[in-house]
């Protein structure tokens, strides 16, 4: 499966013109496959994604997106092949500490502490990360302004999605991995998840997500997984045959 593209430059010197290298990418996937509990997940998978990139990994429940998206987390090693961030292997323990510092994460599982309020569910990851002054704009920007100091347990579902994309926002991290993040939002939310996308290339990051639905997101590339296991035919695929008929 090869998903990325290919860059070429050429350079015009005072003599000839002459072919240079085209620049790494920033995320390289080079042959690789995951194993999970003891099966394949993932298969010989190459992708490539330069800064300013956006990939869309679709496929069905079960097809491998989130171990996708773990794998690049660091949660789980590839098998076989290779995951390089600059050019150097993620899973060296050296480069892997600095690599996991670029990474935004949201996922199903929030990590929203109901005890706190919504500014402090945010300000205590800007503290861990050293930063300050992102959290309100963030909150605003994401329409949790009037919300910051209820307690997170008061926050509907698309609330606390649109939490987590302000924690990431605030934070500020160049590549993010999302997981699902439009579930729950509605319209106007996915509008904002489409524009801080947009917003956070503009500024040279990368953006993973794994999505069953659709999402504006410019020159994307796509990555569409496999079902693990073939569908059992249904009734329905037997009408459409015309096996009933
Ligand atoms: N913790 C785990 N341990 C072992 N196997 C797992 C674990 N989590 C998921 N799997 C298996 O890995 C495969 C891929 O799961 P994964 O969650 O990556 O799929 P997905 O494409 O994200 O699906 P969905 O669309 O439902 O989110 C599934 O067959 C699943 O059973
Ligand atoms: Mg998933």
């Amino acid at each position: 499966m090869i998903c990325g593209r290919v860059d070429r430059y050429i350079v015009l010197c005072d003599k000839s013109p002459r072919l240079t290298r085209p620049p790494i990418p920033r995320i390289l996937l080079n042959n690789v496959s995951c194993m999970r509990n003891a099966q394949q997940i993932l298969r010989h998978v190459n992708v490539s994604v330069h800064d300013g990139g956006a990939l869309v990994l679709t496929g069905a429940n079960g097809s491998g997106k989130t171990t996708f998206l773990r794998m690049l987390a660091g949660f789980s090693r590839p098998s076989a092949g290779e995951i390089l961030w600059n050019g150097h292997d993620i899973t060296q323990s050296g480069i892997f500490h600095q690599y996991k510092l670029q990474l935004g994460w949201v996922s199903l599982k929030d990590a929203i502490k109901d005890k706190f309020t919504v500014l402090e569910n945010i300000q205590w990851f800007e503290v861990l990360e050293g930063k300050q002054g992102r959290s309100i704009p963030a909150l605003e920007l994401m329409g949790l302004a009037r919300l910051a100091k209820e307690k997170a347990r008061m926050l509907s579902m698309g609330q606390r999605k649109r939490l987590q994309l302000a924690r990431l926002l605030a934070i500020d991290r160049p590549i993010w991995l999302l997981d699902e993040p439009s579930v729950a939002l509605d319209d106007e939310g996915v509008k904002l998840l489409e524009f801080i996308i947009a917003e956070h290339r503009k500024k040279g990051g990368i953006v993973l997500v794994a999505t069953h639905l659709p999402l504006q997101i410019e020159d994307a590339m796509y990555l569409r997984l496999p079902p693990r296991f073939p569908r059992r035919m249904t009734l329905v695929d037997m009408l459409d045959r015309g096996d009933w008929a």
